[in-house]
């Protein structure tokens, strides 16, 4: 077994044991589910997928459909347009809060079903069908396989779903739902019963996590821009009213569902996913919330935890026949060219004054445009006894 594998074994086993809370029973098909499965993974930068427990069990998405639904409506419409319709705030209340802005009836927020709602009504297509069928060709490519819906769940959903039907209604009568009420939340219903595993969700996660593009199957989801965008609201959002907590805590974008799941972004290292049927009351799964938690400490993942690679690019020093070549690897951000100037200072002090210091940036994976900036700046000033190559 892998090194990582066997630490996901050990959570397993630390957590497993927990029982308690209760699968979701106001939509009623959910209540079926077996409150003891659990089952959660990580996918790394290489596209690796690491699962343990139940992996195999599917489940609905729910309202882990909703970041996917604001990102392809912000693929579709970019980001002014949607943030017209949906606000970005969060609304401190539940899941079903009648969340709206007082005067203009904007949600509060894309993750709250008001707020998801209006983002589901923004998708074009000429009946529910159409809708539905971009909303899943878009949650497939974040999985890197074909989603399908959960047709008993999406029954159930809409024979008990007056509270969301009550939300489109008011949210027509304010003019941000246009078109088909009806259309609009029979799509939402359908979108949350998507299909999905621990490895799905684990993979779309880790879609987010790098920057849009999916590591297992190597395509572009969306952009850069609208992945950060999902993420934001995410971790400003994603746990309803235990969002600041769970920042705190936690430090890691998330969404949950009632079914019983929780994804987790964590920038440029991991797609967290975990399951587990019994919700807390804010409708959080308990072990589900826990696991992430505990990779999130053990695996060091916190948000806004410090890191040392940003501020230091990969820097190497060689002697050729004109000079020092100093070559630079990895990636350049703002106080990383800091850290090459104020060594490259110190070079040109050193070095004989007929020696010509060659900097070279063509190696770089990765640069920030004021980073460059300044470097170059910086380095034309020194000329002609330092040249920059890109
Ligand atoms: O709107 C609903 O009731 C559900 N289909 C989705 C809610 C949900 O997953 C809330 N999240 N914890």
């Amino acid at each position: 077994m892998d090194p990582i594998t066997a630490l996901l074994e050990k959570v397993l086993i630390e957590i497993g044991p927990h029982d308690s809370g209760e699968p979701a029973s106001y939509i009623p098909e959910l209540a079926e589910s077996d409150p003891n499965l659990l089952a959660f993974g990580v996918v790394g930068p290489r596209g690796r997928v690491m699962t343990v427990g139940d992996d195999g069990a599917e489940f609905t998405i729910q309202s882990m459909s909703k970041p996917f639904v604001l990102a392809l409506a912000l693929h579709t419409f970019g980001r002014e347009a949607v943030f017209a319709r949906v606000g970005a705030e969060p609304s401190g209340e539940p899941f079903n809060a009648i969340s709206l802005e007082a005067g203009t009836g904007r949600p509060a927020n894309p993750m709250v079903n008001a707020g998801a709602i209006a983002t589901t009504s923004l998708i074009p297509g000429a009946d529910i069908d159409e809708r539905t069928a971009a909303i899943v060709a878009m949650m497939s490519a974040f999985a890197g396989r074909s989603l399908w819906i959960d047709e008993s769940v999406y029954a159930s959903e809409s024979a008990t779903g007056d509270r969301n039907r009550a939300l489109a209604h008011l949210l027509k009568s304010y003019g941000i739902v246009e078109g088909s009420v009806h259309d609009a939340v029979e799509t939402y219903f359908r979108q949350c019963s998507v299909l999905v595993t621990v490895r799905d969700l684990a993979v779309m996660a880790a879609t987010l996590a790098f920057g849009g593009r999916n590591p297992v199957t190597r395509e572009r989801v969306v952009s850069e821009r609208v992945a950060r965008d999902v993420t934001s609201i995410m971790a400003s959002c994603g746990m309803y009213d235990f969002s600041g907590e769970w920042m705190l805590r936690v430090g890691l974008p998330a969404k949950s569902g009632v079914s019983g799941g929780v994804m987790a972004v964590a920038p440029s290292q991991f797609g967290v996913a975990a399951f587990s049927p019994r919700l807390d009351a804010h409708g959080n799964s308990v072990r589900a919330q826990a696991i992430v938690a505990m990779l999130s400490d053990r695996f060091g993942m916190h948000l806004l935890e410090p890191h040392e690679s940003i501020a230091a690019p990969g820097i190497s020093v060689q002697e050729s026949a004109a000079g020092p070549v100093v070559r630079l690897g990895g990636e350049l951000g703002f106080a990383g060219a800091e850290r090459v100037l104020s060594m490259l200072r110190e070079i040109v002090t050193a070095a004989p004054n007929a020696a010509v210091i060659t900097v070279d940036a063509a190696e770089l994976a990765r640069s920030h445009p004021a980073a460059v900036m300044v470097l170059q700046t910086e380095i034309d000033s020194m000329a002609p006894r330092v040249r920059l190559l890109q």
